[in-house]
């Protein structure tokens, strides 16, 4: 990222989202004025005007975007420009059905909204690729320029693809994949209910079946086919613009949506992803839970993901009003403290770039209730004002511009496994408990963790930082990735794993090998028998030395083995009370550790107070609950953002005097924060950590 024109490591910068399509253009220059005064000194742009550069097939024109970009150089702003492919134009599409995506029926979806192509059409892969040569060569010397966005939001609004060009797309994967229809047939265990295929063109995306299940395997291939065709349509469009850049114009795509995998989208394709946080979600009428206690705070775990692709990683829309199509989504404004809590909450897990959504609420369409900074009428407001508030404050971060998040402890992810929760309830059940109640807990107990990707050799070296590495549910194992965990433990770490472990090959078939499969050795578990929680045994729980502790959702029924591996928990109810429900293996100079069943909230968090990470900070603050604690760290130094999510005020304890880079003093004691206040505290890196591992990586 060195030498580019934004997150770069030397600041942090505020842009915001602007159509000038959208408006007349005598209101761009005082537009423009007003941003920049505001502190907001980059805009994102055209990211659904393919018409105002090729009205009509073959016919290009330049002018409109030439005059906001030569207005943008005068004024000193600077511009993301994107390519506009997610809303193809109705002279397209009217003329080119085939480019059009299509539902599990096959029937084309229809013009009107957006994202209504699919990526594998070739006539729509031409046109993407021309518009993105033509808007490239033409815009990407304007100094004005600094950045390209990839199309907008891939795979949102929709992830599934089922066009006739899917399908002949999906052949072409699988027969680079397994190489023979021999192979594909043992592959998909296609003997089963007589799927075997004698021929390519038997071969189909997913369709409307019977008892509306197709082989499972079949689908398994299907979400990574979907990954690879948004990875190579995005590879095609960036490739064509590094030809025109400029030296140290970036390429960005933003979101993160479902069935793409982003490890290899930016390997591939960007030097940095960004993120569309809308925190404001956890207020929709629609999906509003009270029984949630994170709600807002759940976006921690969204830019958890975001910053496993790009560790410093941009904003691109930054809830500034409320949320709300005219059919869905209605959610209230922001209220006054949260535009400037979630533009922190964001830096706080490293952003360094962040651009609001959007500068001026649209007067028509279908986002008319998504609001801007400003209202329709564009007057001065309480939230431009906090937006120049929040400006303010960033000049004195600005030295914390590339710092590092700080996490001791990681939580392993994979897109087998993520793709297999989309084929298999079984497994999706207990993920999605897990993966809630981990989060939860260790938000609760104020420890910052990160997820791991778990793919290639880098990990291994990257592992090292991690006290603790859960691994909740990898049903899906491989050698490549257990020798990694293995090399993790035997060099000092501790790796925690649950129920359904190892079950499954990379086809998503089950393994006949006793389990956990593949993580029998390092966990020194063996599992004679499992079964779900019958709804009528109610929970089943484990005892850990008096702790308590919820075996939710599945249990394994564990066995040890080996002189290394001791039972921690038995389970006290259900059909198996007395049987090893946790058993910890040490393994070379670190220990695994294998639950029988999935995470739930009070398991998470007795995991987390028996290995020793629980309130990692303790010695130098107390917080309660409602806070949020993330740190980052850069040149000896951290940087701790505690973040009140409440409408109230909130107190925290300070046992050291710590500088406040927002007050621009030192503190102690006692501190409070104004409802949803953020406090930014200076702090000497921690020294020591538990983990002691050889140098064996
Ligand atoms: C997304 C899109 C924007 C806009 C907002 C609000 O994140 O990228 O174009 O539609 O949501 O819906």
């Amino acid at each position: 990222m060195e030498g580019k024109k934004l997150i770069n490591g030397k600041s942090i910068d505020l842009g915001v989202c602007y159509y000038p399509e959208h408006w007349d253009k005598s209101l761009w220059p005082e537009d423009l004025d007003r941003m920049l005064e505001a502190g907001l000194k980059t805009v994102r742009i055209a990211e659904f005007a393919w018409n105002l550069v090729e009205p009509r097939e073959g016919e290009y024109t330049y002018a409109f975007f030439d005059d906001f970009l030569n207005l943008a150089r005068e004024k000193g702003m600077h511009v993301i420009f994107c390519t506009p492919t997610a809303t193809p134009p109705a002279w397209l599409t009217e003329k080119y059905p085939e480019a059009l995506n299509a539902d599990l029926e096959g029937n084309l979806i229809c013009h009107g909204s957006r994202r209504h192509y699919n990526y594998n059409s070739p006539v729509y892969r031409r046109f993407s690729r021309n518009i993105t040569e033509k808007i490239a060569s033409h815009y990407g010397p304007h100094p004005a320029v600094i950045g390209w966005q990839l199309d907008n939001e891939f795979n949102c609004e929709n992830d599934l693809f089922y066009s006739e060009s899917d399908t002949v797309a999906f052949r072409d994967f699988l027969k680079k994949r397994y190489k023979t229809l021999e192979a594909l047939n043992r592959a998909w265990g296609t003997v089963f209910w007589n799927q075997t295929y004698t021929d390519w063109q038997e071969i189909h995306v997913p369709r409307k079946t019977n008892t509306n299940s197709v082989n499972p395997h079949l689908e398994l291939d299907y979400y990574r086919f979907v990954s690879d065709s948004v990875c190579s349509f995005a590879g095609e469009q960036a490739e064509i613009i590094r030809k025109y850049c400029k030296e140290g114009d970036f390429i960005t795509t933003n979101g993160v949506f479902g069935n793409l995998d982003y490890q290899r989208l930016r390997r591939e394709s960007l030097d940095v992803l960004m993120y569309d946080s809308y925190p404001n979600f956890a207020y929709c009428l629609d999906d509003y839970q009270k029984e949630d206690s994170m709600k807002d705070r759940k976006w921690s775990r969204n830019l958890a993901e975001v910053r496993a692709v790009s560790p410093n990683f941009g904003i691109m829309e930054q809830q500034s009003g409320a949320n709300g199509w005219n059919t869905r989504m209605e959610a209230p404004s922001p209220r006054p403290g949260q535009l400037t809590l979630w533009t922190m909450q964001s830096i706080a897990h490293g952003a360094d770039y962040v651009s609001y959504f959007r500068w001026r609420t649209c007067t028509f369409g279908t986002e008319i209730y998504w609001h801007g900074i400003l209202d329709y009428s564009g007057r001065e407001n309480r939230r431009l004002q906090e937006v120049r508030q929040v400006s303010g404050k960033l000049e004195k971060l600005q030295e914390i511009a590339g710092a590092k998040y700080l996490a001791k402890v990681g939580i392993l992810r994979d897109y087998d496994n993520i793709f297999d929760c989309r084929v298999d309830r079984w497994h999706d059940r207990v993920e999605r408990v897990s993966r809630e109640s981990l989060f939860t807990a260790l938000q609760q107990a104020h420890v910052p963790f990160d997820y791991v990707y778990l793919e290639s050799h880098e990990t291994a070296e990257s592992l090292k930082q991690y006290e603790v590495l859960f691994y909740p549910h990898g049903s899906i194992l491989t050698k490549e990735r257990m020798e990694i965990l293995e090399a993790y433990v035997s060099a000092g770490g501790k790796l925690v794993m649950g129920c359904r472990t190892g079950y499954k090959d990379m086809n998503g078939k089950c393994v006949m090998d006793c389990l956990p499969g593949l993580a029998a050795s390092v966990t020194g578990t063996d599992i004679p028998e499992y079964s779900f929680v019958a709804p009528d045994e109610g929970k089943i729980m484990a005892d850990w030395d008096g702790a308590l502790m919820e075996a939710a959702v599945f249990n394994d029924i564990l066995a040890p083995v080996g002189e290394t591996s001791k039972v921690l928990a038995v389970y006290t109810s259900g059909p198996y009370a007395g049987s090893p429900a946790l058993i910890r293996n040490r393994f070379g100079r670190g220990e695994a550790y294998y639950f029988g069943g999935a995470f739930a909230l009070d398991t998470a968090a007795v995991f987390l107070e028996k290995l020793g990470v629980a309130e990692p900070w303790k010695d130098v603050m107390e917080l309660p609950a409602g806070c949020e604690l993330a740190v980052r760290e850069k040149s000896g130094k951290c940087y701790l953002f505690v973040l009140n999510y409440l409408s109230e005020p909130a107190s925290i304890f300070l046992r050291k005097e710590l500088r406040d880079l927002l007050e621009g003093c030192a503190i102690s004691g006692t501190v409070r924060l104004q409802p949803y206040g953020v406090k930014v505290l200076e702090c000497p890196v921690q020294q020591g950590c538990a983990a002691d591992f050889e140098k064996c990586f």
